[in-house]
């Protein structure tokens, strides 16, 4: 399973990079807000700054939501950069854009999928990804993890190539648990993927290791 980090933070994304287990990077445009990131220039600035640090892919958000504005806000993103994913929402619209982006060669990421009907339908149309959003189903008390065993078998039942991008993961167990259920990609925030470095018996375990060894130096 890949790993893409979820946020429009730099440090982050270094800090996720440096540990040497980043796959690529997904961002939407409340994330670039809570970075403070606003206006074209500085948007794109943004995307050229992250395309920098990770050579992966790199889903960058459309804001239009009617197709000609999707397909032109898509077209310039793409151009950015080669690692550059035009990321769409899951609309009527959206959904022919992703078809045109597919003909064009250009890759896609379908945003906000909340069923199994909306993943059909954007691998139909030739996503590259589909996000589904594991932690906000299970804010609404629905079982986020569960869309993404439902989406695991219908495109293997048919072979589709679109990748299972779980998104909205929140802590260490959903990205366990999507990795056990066939997701392709997780992407979450910087301390999902650290805390999975955490267990007490490790640190219990390294610190006997490390005082035995002080001991048997002293004897020495
Ligand atoms: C998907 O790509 C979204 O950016 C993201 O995973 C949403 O996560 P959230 O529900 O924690 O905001």
């Amino acid at each position: 399973m890949k790993f893409f980090i979820d946020t429009a933070n730099l440090a982050d994304i270094k800090e996720a990079s440096d540990l040497g287990v980043l796959d690529g990077v997904t961002t939407n445009p409340s994330l670039m807000a809570k970075e403070g990131i606003s206006g074209q220039e500085n948007v794109i600035n943004h995307y050229k700054a992250i395309c920098e640090l990770v050579d992966g892919p790199i889903s960058a958000e459309v804001i239009a939501t009617d197709l000609p504005g999707i397909i032109e806000e898509g077209e310039a993103l793409a151009a950015l950069h080669p690692n550059i994913v035009v990321k769409v929402p899951m609309i009527k619209d959206g959904i022919k854009a992703i078809k045109y982006f597919a003909q064009k060669g250009i890759r896609t990421n379908c945003t906000l999928i909340f069923s199994a009907g909306q993943a059909l339908l954007a691998a139909k149309a030739g996503a590259t990804y589909v996000s589904p959003f594991v932690g906000r189903l299970d804010d609404i008390s629905t079982d986020g993890l569960e869309l993404i065993a439902q989406i695991r078998l219908i495109y293997d039942n048919f072979g589709f190539e679109t990748n299972i991008l779980a998104a909205s993961v929140r802590h260490p167990m959903h990205i366990i648990k999507c990795a056990e259920f066939g997701a392709d990609v997780m992407t979450g925030p910087l301390s999902a993927i650290t805390a999975l470095l955490n267990h007490p018996l490790t640190d219990l375990g390294l610190a006997k290791f490390l005082a035995d060894h002080k001991k048997a130096a002293l004897v020495a």
